[in-house]
């Protein structure tokens, strides 16, 4: 077999969702699309919103010379200086275009910053539940995943976190809204985090790095708030996707921001450039940052994802599901009625329901499910779901 052993056994050990995408396929050819309720992709259901397709017809419709041509390496000035602005207005600090690098989605930007930070054995402490992602990314550059549990509410366990940082400790990622849990960090829990990311970088004499990963920063509900990322900490890297807010996931559009008080902040900007187009990415699309620029305040409209949010929770309760509402973002961590997750997910596909083991994101005893679907189908699944609950129940 030529493909490296690293490569072969993380396809096998870690394919959860690809599992649930493949048996979905399945299920659907011999089912029919209307009988499979599968809530297992993370994939956004709804259009980019009007703004920003008018004026994406808008740039196609009246091309200016040179548009599609490569441009400089963080991306067109124009569209950093509008990101830069925005993110003045969220963190209610200035930010400047310098600091901003255009990228090949989140996963472009924390491949990129990942690659600038790390040496080969450095680690990166990941917050279990996790994006699965996460414990790639550091690998793809040398670095060493370290994994931190959360609470039971999934909030952050500082003294867990303190525990584990060391002497090659570089980088911790945190991410809010959550996937998989919905939660949103508030500002008291980052300040605490950055008071304990100083603390310790006093001890070590050296940067340690808050990656906040932000791509539902704007698909929040309730008047919760997600946090300012930068006050928290002074080396905090935001790593922020379109792929949900506006819709864009297979555009592959999003941006790095270096804050304004990194250590070796002009170091970063210029290593991170440097990488955008070594790792081969050249430079983020150059449609989407033009039409970006111009629509950057254009979101989905979040009010549905409201609904859906509430349509599941609602019917799991009535059903006899314990439910911790989710603050933001499209997923439903639900905890299991039986220990074991895994088996809560055959139940469940014996209906013909899909949903991810929470041992794929790092916490047994719960399922994941993406909300991010039709009404009709949580309508549909709800009865699914009740019945389930009540055969494991009287088991
Ligand atoms: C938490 C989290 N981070 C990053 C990403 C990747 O975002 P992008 O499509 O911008 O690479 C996702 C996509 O599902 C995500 O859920």
């Amino acid at each position: 077999m030529s493909i490296a052993q690293h490569v072969q056994y993380n396809m096998k050990n870690t394919s959860w969702i690809r599992r649930m995408f493949e048996k979905g396929q399945e299920l659907r050819e011999r089912y029919g699309k209307h009988n499979v309720f599968d809530f297992s992709l993370g994939t956004p259901l709804l259009e980019p919103p009007e703004a920003f397709q008018s004026t994406l017809r808008y740039l196609v419709n009246h091309p200016h010379s040179g548009m599609h041509r490569y441009m400089p390496n963080n991306g067109f000035a124009s569209t950093r200086q509008a990101v830069a602005m925005y993110l003045s207005q969220q963190e209610t600090m200035e930010v400047s275009a310098d600091d901003i690098i255009m990228t090949v989605g989140a996963a472009g930007a924390m491949n990129v910053a990942l690659a600038a930070l790390l040496d080969p054995g450095d680690e990166t402490i990941v917050l279990a539940p996790y994006f699965a992602e996460y414990l790639f990314y550091p690998r793809n550059h040398g670095g060493m995943v370290s994994i931190v549990e959360t609470t039971e509410s999934f909030a952050l366990n500082l003294d867990a976190i303190e525990a584990a940082i060391h002497e090659k400790t570089k980088v911790i990622i945190i991410n809010t809204p959550n996937n998989p849990t919905g939660r949103v960090y508030s500002q008291q829990e980052m300040n605490d985090l950055g008071a304990l990311l100083d603390h310790k970088e006093k001890q070590l004499g050296r940067a340690l790095y808050l990656m906040a990963d932000t791509p539902y920063a704007r698909l929040i509900y309730d008047q919760v708030q997600n946090p300012r990322l930068f006050v928290a900490h002074h080396n905090t890297l935001i790593v922020h996707s379109f792929s949900k807010d506006i819709g864009l996931a297979g555009e592959r559009i999003g941006y790095l921001a270096i804050n304004p008080r990194a250590t070796c902040r002009s170091d970063l900007r210029a290593a991170a450039t440097f990488l955008n187009r070594t790792l081969g990415f050249v430079n983020a699309p150059a449609l989407m940052q033009l039409a970006l620029e111009r629509s950057i305040d254009a979101t989905v409209d979040i009010d549905h994802y409201r609904l859906l949010r509430d349509t599941i929770c609602d019917g799991l309760r009535q059903a006899g599901y314990e439910i911790s509402v989710p603050q933001g973002a499209f997923f439903l961590f639900l905890r299991s009625p039986i220990p074991d997750d895994v088996d809560f997910s055959k139940e469940l596909l014996e209906e013909n329901v899909l949903a991810v083991p929470g041992s794929g994101f790092g916490r047994a005893g719960y399922i994941r499910l993406s909300y991010s679907v039709p009404l009709q189908t949580i309508e549909g699944a709800l009865p699914r779901f009740a019945k389930v609950l009540d055969r494991v129940k009287n088991r």
